[in-house]
């Protein structure tokens, strides 16, 4: 009977601690080997860039997070906000007190872009030719762009144009539901902007995500991205925005 009753008071403990907690961030596992994407971006740049940069954006958030979660100036509405997932949080920063704002956006920015950018490449092609869009995904560039080729060279001399530390995107824009190209600095993204804004593609054009190979040619590392980028992936995201936005 005294098992049962510190079973029953046990689970009890542990759910009032899950429901009374802020989001604790965890660093997600690469869906491939470190060596995976060679000869493009090489192992030592991969664990470099997650295990260090990833993990770091990480534990910064999560310490914010609690830190906002547990300060004793922080209202109920606060509360909540840092109970929610982290891509809902990036679109509520201007709700947060200003000492953990600037922080959030970069820390917590870093963690959502470096989840969405992992998990959209794979094996390289031999060619940047060889690697395509597919299904929907591809006729929505066609229609948007002219051709996946024309697409391709804006993306490109966007990236190629783009100067310091940032990220280039292709999105659903929120309004005009269209595809739109752009850049953020720092480690913005484009639902800080527009909840609405549905992300399908992006290039980290940060220093440490190519320097280790690329050295100063960051041209090189922007014309192979094309040969390990992930478009099932990519076209699976168009899809489930299409579900998520009836009206697109
Ligand atoms: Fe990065």
């Amino acid at each position: 009977m005294l098992n049962i009753i510190i079973i029953i008071i046990t689970f009890f403990l542990i759910t009032i601690d899950y429901v009374d907690s802020q989001t604790e961030l965890t660093l997600p596992t690469l869906p491939y080997a470190y060596n995976a994407l060679e000869p493009v971006l090489s192992e030592y740049l991969m664990r470099l860039h997650h295990d260090k940069h990833f993990q770091m954006y990480t534990n910064k958030s999560n310490i914010i997070l609690k830190k906002m979660f547990t300060d004793t100036q922080s209202d109920n509405k606060l509360k909540e906000i840092v109970k929610q997932p982290i891509e809902i949080i990036l679109t509520q920063l201007e709700y947060l007190p200003h000492q953990y704002q600037l922080s959030l956006r970069y820390n917590g920015g870093g963690y959502f872009n470096h989840k969405l950018f992992f998990s959209m490449l794979k094996t390289p092609t031999s060619t940047v030719d060889e690697n395509k869009p597919i299904g929907p995904l591809l006729e929505a560039i066609e229609k948007n762009f002219g051709s996946f080729d024309k697409f391709k060279q804006l993306f490109s001399s966007a990236s190629y144009e783009f100067f310091g530390s940032g990220w280039i995107w292709l999105y659903i824009d929120a309004q005009t539901k269209r595809l739109i190209l752009n850049f953020t600095v720092n480690q913005d993204n484009p639902i800080m902007y527009d909840k609405n804004h549905i992300i399908l593609l992006c290039i980290d054009l940060w220093e440490h995500a190519y320097y280790p190979v690329y050295e100063n040619r960051r041209n090189e590392y922007i014309e192979n991205f094309w040969r390990i980028i992930n478009w099932s992936f990519v076209n699976q995201l168009y899809i489930e925005g299409q579900i998520k936005r009836s009206d697109l």
